[in-house]
């Protein structure tokens, strides 16, 4: 079957990973990645598929529905995956509006636009919204989130993907919209913009800068390789059921204080340097507001019902992440230059 895919966010992060796995994977398809290039959104992340003739590129805003009704029309859009959005829990600190008008007021004019477009026919499209694990809050020690926990989102970033969750089921009960949803653990993986802990902590290393490890690092966090995530958007977009959500994680739980180590040991080996030598950057810092301390998936669900599961361990997959970073000097360059500098000052100058 034939569909005409628009991807929002696909120049971002997991935006790419999908948008690349779908153009190589569908050349039935047309892919239409629609992104505003905020300064998370970067095209040299797809430059080895911008040629492909199933593949194409929008510059646009999601908080503009008027250029999303054209693009809608002009492609004929059967589908939509759903991932622009503002995606880190520090700016959402220094400022919640922005996750309001991108996460929520944006997700809404997505959803007003695909079910204006499609009112003929409201059954035969699919509006996937990708979601995050944040919107549960946070465990102590023990349990897992599931697909039944109850939302309890903790930092302006999760109440604002809780809130689009809220908006897409709200949407399938009251205009009929057929819609999935998918809960993720946190990814990492090529291309991630080093805000993020683990890109982060990679280019401190590379430049011997401190590791800011927040509190006493003893936050646990769920990760999962990005492109084991994009291959489960694939299989819940052609196998979902309707109006379900389903968790997605890999059973990978890590203290921060221990991945940081692991990172440092894996970067000596790689970089030639004296083993040790880069756990003497960490340096704990004062805490995140309101930092959730644990998050945990439980992906029964979607490996039980889908059958999909992790294709690399996480050794492997960090190792692949680091000769990424390591190969890809100039992106790293590319992406650090400019506005970082001052977030990064923002963000760090006072702890
Ligand atoms: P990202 O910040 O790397 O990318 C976001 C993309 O959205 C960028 O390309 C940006 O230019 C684009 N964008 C932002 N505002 C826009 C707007 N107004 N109009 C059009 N495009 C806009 O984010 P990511 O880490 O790739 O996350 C993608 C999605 O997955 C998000 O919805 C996020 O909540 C979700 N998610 C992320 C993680 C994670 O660990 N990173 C985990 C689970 C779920
Ligand atoms: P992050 O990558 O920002 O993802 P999220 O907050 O969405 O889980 O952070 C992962 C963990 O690392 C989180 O517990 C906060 C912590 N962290 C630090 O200790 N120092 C840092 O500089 C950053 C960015 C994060």
């Amino acid at each position: 079957m034939s569909r005409n895919i628009l991807i929002t966010g696909g120049a971002g992060f997991i935006g790419s990973h999908v948008v690349r796995l779908f153009v190589k994977k569908y050349p039935h398809y047309k892919i239409i990645n629609l992104d505003a290039l905020t300064y998370a959104g970067n095209l040299e992340n797809l430059e080895d598929i911008e040629n492909e003739p199933n593949y194409f590129f929008e510059k646009a805003n999601i908080l503009q529905p008027d250029q999303l009704s054209e693009v809608f029309s002009r492609y004929g859009i059967t589908d939509v995956i759903h991932l622009a959005a503002e995606s880190h829990v520090d700016r959402s600190i220094l400022s919640p509006l922005d996750f309001i008008y991108t996460n929520i007021v944006g997700t809404v004019n997505l959803l007003n636009v695909a079910k204006e477009q499609w009112k003929a026919n409201l059954s035969g499209h699919r509006f996937y919204h990708v979601s995050t694990d944040e919107v549960y809050g946070t465990l102590g020690d023990t349990g897992f989130f599931t697909e039944t926990t109850a939302y309890s989102p903790n930092s302006p970033y999760s109440a604002s993907k809780a809130s689009s969750d809220h908006f897409v089921r709200a949407y399938g009960e009251t205009y009929h919209m057929q819609y999935v949803i998918t809960n993720c653990s946190n990814n990492y993986g090529p291309n991630h913009f080093p805000e993020k802990l683990i890109p982060l902590f990679i280019n401190n290393i590379i430049n011997n800068k401190p590791l800011p490890v927040y509190g006493k690092g003893e936050n646990t966090r769920d990760w999962l390789f990005v492109i084991d995530h994009a291959r489960a958007i694939d299989t819940v977009f052609h196998h979902g059921k309707n109006n379900e959500t389903y968790n997605i994680g890999g059973f990978n739980e890590w203290k921060n204080i221990d991945l940081v180590k692991l990172l440092c040991k894996l970067m000596d080996e790689k970089l030639g340097r004296q083993p040790g030598t880069s756990e003497q950057l960490i340096s704990y810092v004062k805490d995140r507001p309101g930092h959730d301390l644990r998050y945990a998936i439980d992906a029964t669900k979607i490996n039980k019902e889908l059958g999909w599961s992790p294709s690399v361990t996480f050794e492997e997959g960090l190792a692949k992440t680091i000769d990424w970073y390591l190969a890809n000097s100039q992106w790293l360059e590319h992406v650090t230059s400019g506005d970082y500098q001052k977030y990064y000052e923002q963000q760090y100058a006072e702890r």
